[in-house]
């Protein structure tokens, strides 16, 4: 029966259904299968190339023959080896490149060389009562190894950004049917208006550059048996100044104004983003003049310098190589430590909170006023004001705000007439407020304050 089959009939009845399987694969039923795993090999020049071959038949057979043969376009096929039963027949123009240990129909190729490259024919024939005959075709490449590329930088100085421009080249030394792909931090790289790639794609132009191209690039060089990649290359570009900005580590900062205390040396410090670093020159303004004070990234501002309560300045950034510069100003307004403590609690409470807080202040003042004066005898007030000396009473009129204090000292009464006509404008009662409006009609209501003197009064029942 069938050897070094990968299909063996057990029963006819198994081979007439692997007869229809084949039909379905192959469109022929010959009884007979000749299978290769893959059409295409690629393999390594100078290395030993395996061309795995796997047959199957169900007819009983007395021969069984396999031929190789190897054929390139435009070129008549060539014998290589041949095999009946165990003995093989090579071809003794190649008895030494190619083996086959039969009935194991693949061949071994040793060593490979370019010229091995093109189409190899495997037929197997099997003779029973009747000869079957199936053949497959198995197309070799032979390629050289990628070595690794490395990549070259034009101008390696580098570029300026939307003026130079920059060409990558990927260089390799050895390999065969290289295909280049370019890779920015590790993704392809894809044409766009400003990067274009060489026929082959071993060239990478950017014209121009910009900030946007910096990155780690690389070049992975590809062939059918290998693929290697380059070191990563950064080009130099030079750009900016961007986005130019000042900060401090104290103080307010409300858009380009700084608030700061008084007497508290303050450190500015002003960055940029850019390549290379850039220079940075600090200019104060007072009046018209303007003049530089320091060169570098920091300023500090000694609470003594501070002279006036509001300075402006001027950061100015500028990159020597891209020529380009930025500037930004900014304005530091000197505040007393109170103000600034009063701003940071405006911070931490809501105006709602800071209102509540107030309004319970001046209510809770005026209730102790109210209570600090109905208790207080009017004699010994005016005893004690009266028997002040000058000093203390100035500083108590300084304190009142008014031009004489004791113009305005006296009751207060707030009084209600039920209606306009008819009712003598007197006060009735001396009464509380609230007693006041309960006893009164609410049609038509007319009030009055009346400002009582008591010192006055009791002098005149005295
Ligand atoms: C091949 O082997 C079969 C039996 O296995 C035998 O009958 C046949 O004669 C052999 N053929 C040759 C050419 O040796
Ligand atoms: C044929 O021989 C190779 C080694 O030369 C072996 O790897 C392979 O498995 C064999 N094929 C079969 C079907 O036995
Ligand atoms: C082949 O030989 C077998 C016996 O070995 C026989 O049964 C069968 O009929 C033959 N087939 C043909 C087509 O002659
Ligand atoms: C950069 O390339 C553009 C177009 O490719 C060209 O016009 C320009 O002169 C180049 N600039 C430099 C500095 O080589
Ligand atoms: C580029 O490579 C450097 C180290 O080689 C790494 O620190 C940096 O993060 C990389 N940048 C990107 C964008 O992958
Ligand atoms: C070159 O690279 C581009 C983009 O990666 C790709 O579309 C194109 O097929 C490549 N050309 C060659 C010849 O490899
Ligand atoms: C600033 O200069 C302008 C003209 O350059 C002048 O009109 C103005 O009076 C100057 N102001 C001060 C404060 O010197
Ligand atoms: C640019 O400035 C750097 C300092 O930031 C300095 O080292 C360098 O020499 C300058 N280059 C040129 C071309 O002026």
């Amino acid at each position: 029966m069938g050897q070094d089959a990968f299909m063996e009939p057990i029963s006819s009845t198994v081979g007439v259904f692997q007869c229809k399987i084949y039909l379905l694969l192959l469109g022929t039923c010959s009884g007979l299968k000749v299978a290769v795993p893959s059409h295409t090999i690629h393999g390594i020049r100078g290395q030993a190339l395996y061309l795995p071959v796997h047959y199957g038949f169900h007819t009983p057979a007395s021969d069984i023959q396999i031929i190789w043969l190897f054929e390139r376009p435009h070129t008549m096929p060539k014998y290589l080896l041949g095999s009946v039963n165990q003995s093989v027949v090579p071809d003794l123009e190649y008895r030494h490149k190619f083996t086959m240990m039969p009935p194991n129909a693949s061949l071994l190729i040793n060593p490979l060389q370019f010229t091995d490259e093109g189409n190899y024919i495997v037929k197997v024939n099997i003779h029973g009562n009747r000869t079957l005959s199936a053949h497959q075709k198995i197309q070799v490449t032979v390629d050289d190894p990628v070595t690794k590329p490395v990549v070259h930088t034009q101008p390696s100085s580098g570029a300026v950004e939307y003026v130079g421009n920059m060409t990558l080249t990927c260089l390799v030394e050895g390999g065969t049917r290289l295909v280049y792909q370019w890779l920015k931090n590790g993704r392809p790289v894809h044409t766009s208006p400003t990067n274009s790639f060489s026929f082959q794609n071993n060239t990478l132009h950017i014209a121009p550059v910009t900030k946007e191209d910096i990155g780690n690039y690389s070049c992975l060089v590809k062939n059918p048996v290998s693929e290697m990649e380059s070191d990563i290359v950064m080009p130099t570009i030079y750009y900016g100044p961007y986005g130019l900005r000042v900060n401090s580590d104290k103080g307010l900062k409300v858009r380009e104004v700084f608030t700061v205390d008084i007497g508290e040396a303050v450190l500015f410090d002003c960055s940029a983003d850019s390549y290379p670093p850039n220079t940075y020159s600090w200019i104060q303004r007072t009046d018209n003049t303007t003049y530089v004070i320091k060169h570098g990234p920091h300023l500090e501002v000694a609470p003594e310098k501070v002279a006036q309560k509001t300075t402006d300045y001027v950061c100015c950034a500028y990159n020597n190589v891209t020529g380009r510069q930025d500037e930004t100003r900014f304005t530091v307004i000197i505040t007393s430590v109170g103000l600034e403590k009063l701003a940071q609690k405006g911070k931490s409470l809501s105006p709602l909170a800071s209102i509540t807080g107030i309004s319970l202040f001046l209510i809770i003042s005026m209730c102790l006023l109210l209570l600090w004066k109905k208790y207080q005898p009017y004699k010994v007030i005016k005893q004690k004001l009266e028997g002040r000396p000058e000093t203390e009473y100035r500083k108590a009129q300084t304190f009142s705000g008014h031009e004489d204090a004791l113009d305005d000292f006296g009751i207060y009464e707030f009084v209600a007439f039920p209606d306009a006509s008819g009712v003598p404008r007197m006060p009735s009662r001396s009464v509380s407020a609230s007693d006041g409006v309960s006893g009164q009609d609410l049609h038509s209501t007319i009030y009055e304050v009346i400002q009582h003197i008591p010192a006055q009064q009791q002098d005149h029942l005295e």
